[in-house]
């Protein structure tokens, strides 16, 4: 018999060679292959297994009542969808450090004193430091801990002990003992994850899965998994900020328009009721190079500042540097200026953020930002009280954008007497100047003279 051979498995993708390749013919992404060992036995013929069941008639599944349940934290609840889902495997991603473990384990803390049992299998912290986490966020009754990195381990824990929901954390540090590869792998990512979602179905548990997505979103990480999980959450935000943005990129219980919110504090991850309020603390209007956006976070509206820097270039290409929103449009947003306002820096720098640490992706950011620009440029402030969104055409016209009327409401609610919108978008009577533009020009010589 010929000996077996190791093969070369992409991280990204999964797709084996034969050898190492530099570059993934499937996904395209260079340096993901790392050699995996070869299986222990060659895998035999397949066998058909039995029907254990008749098949069922679609209209005779019984429908449970009470699918959902709440996890005691408002925010998490709204980004799921409206709770956990019975049966349900939630999978949570970001970057190391961002506050997964942190958040899961508040929720634990939350649904144990809710009187549901959870399992937390921790594989990669000792059951101490889980504790001493636990004492700083005020998680205590209902919750074991299984540190546990062999996934027939907890599977069978899982049997044994029924509990409603399991967390594990993380998906990167369980293996299989059936399977060659580190734990880590994305073969045995794969194969742990299949377990977890099998039992979650079979037994009518909520799995919780925790993953780590590295800056470059690869390596094992739960791209891989997404297809496999009912919903995806990814954490949003930067170690250096406290504001942290739980997304949905995938809900077969819900819709994924809705965000959380939360903030890091000493005590864990807070809820944030105002979060307009928390962003624009500190705000100081009175200089040139600010704007206030009204931008969309889900079905909420958030108040952002937009700030500009523009500074005199030394440089034959001038800098053009982005924080929080997409360098594309930034560099789009100055071209209209240059041929649609008549401001042109290109022999400028150009520095541009959103303050607090928050992305802003939508095209509603296009005026703010380019108000921003313009009056860094002119160093002439736009003014405490007033605060605009439209996305900007080609042709320096301001287009109208989704949910106007939140918007303004939130505009309203936070103290500013002047909003600055697209024209033709209709508000019903507020006590805020609706100041509707129809043009950049217009909008600069509005708010900058
Ligand atoms: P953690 O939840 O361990 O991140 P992850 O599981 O995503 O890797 O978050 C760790 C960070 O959060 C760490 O840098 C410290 C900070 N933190 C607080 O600021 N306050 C707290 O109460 C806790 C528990 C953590
Ligand atoms: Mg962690």
């Amino acid at each position: 018999m010929a000996k077996p051979r190791s093969t070369w498995r992409c991280q990204q993708c999964g797709h084996t060679e034969p050898r190492w390749v530099g570059r993934c013919s499937e996904c395209g992404e260079f340096g993901t292959f790392t050699e995996e060992a070869p299986a222990a036995s060659a895998p035999g013929p397949s066998s058909v297994a039995g029907i254990a069941r008749p098949v069922t008639a679609l209209a005779d599944v019984a429908i449970a009542d009470e699918l959902r349940f709440s996890t005691g934290i408002r925010e998490l609840d709204t980004v799921l969808g409206g709770g956990l889902v019975r049966g349900s495997v939630v999978l949570i991603g970001g970057e190391p450090g961002i506050g997964k473990s942190t958040l899961l384990l508040q929720a634990a803390g939350s649904l144990g004193a809710r009187g549901v049992d959870v399992l937390y299998v921790c594989g990669e912290e000792s059951v101490q430091q889980v504790r001493s986490r636990a004492d700083r966020v005020g998680a205590s009754t209902g919750i074991s801990l299984l540190p546990e990195v062999d996934a027939s381990v907890v599977e069978a824990t899982v049997l044994a002990e029924r509990p409603s929901v399991v967390i594990v954390d993380s998906i990167q540090t369980l293996f299989d003992p059936g399977l060659d590869g580190v734990p880590g792998s994305v073969g045995q990512v794969r194969a742990t994850a299949a377990r977890l979602v099998r039992l979650a179905k079979s037994h009518d548990v909520t799995v919780i899965v925790v993953g780590h997505v590295t800056k470059e979103g690869s390596i094992a990480g739960p791209r891989v998994l997404e297809h496999v999980v009912d919903t995806v959450l990814y954490f949003e935000g930067d170690a250096d900020h406290t504001f942290r943005i739980v997304r949905a990129a995938k809900n077969r219980f819900g819709s994924v328009a809705e965000v959380g919110i939360f903030e890091m504090s000493a005590a864990g991850l807070a809820e944030v009721s105002q979060p307009s309020s928390a962003l624009l603390a500190g705000r100081d209007g009175s200089v040139s190079g600010s704007v206030v956006m009204a931008t969309m976070e889900g079905s909420r509206c958030l108040l952002v500042e937009v700030q500009a820097l523009v500074t005199p270039s030394y440089l034959q290409m001038p800098r053009r540097l982005s924080v929080g929103i997409d360098t594309a449009r930034v560099l789009q947003t100055l071209a209209i200026l240059e041929r649609r306002a008549g401001i042109a820096l290109g022999s400028h720098d150009v520095y541009v953020s959103v303050a607090g640490g928050v992305r802003v992706s939508e095209p509603a950011v296009d005026l703010p930002l380019a108000l921003a620009i313009a009056s860094a440029y002119k160093d002439r402030p736009v003014g405490t009280a007033t605060a605009a969104f439209g996305e900007l055409g080609l042709t320096g016209d301001v287009r109208g954008v989704p949910h106007v009327e939140p918007r303004i409401r939130e505009v309203g609610r936070m103290g500013f007497s002047e909003v600055l919108v697209p024209q033709g978008a209709r508000a019903t009577t507020t006590p805020l100047t609706v100041s509707a533009v129809a043009t950049l020009a217009q909008a600069v010589h509005a708010t900058l003279g």
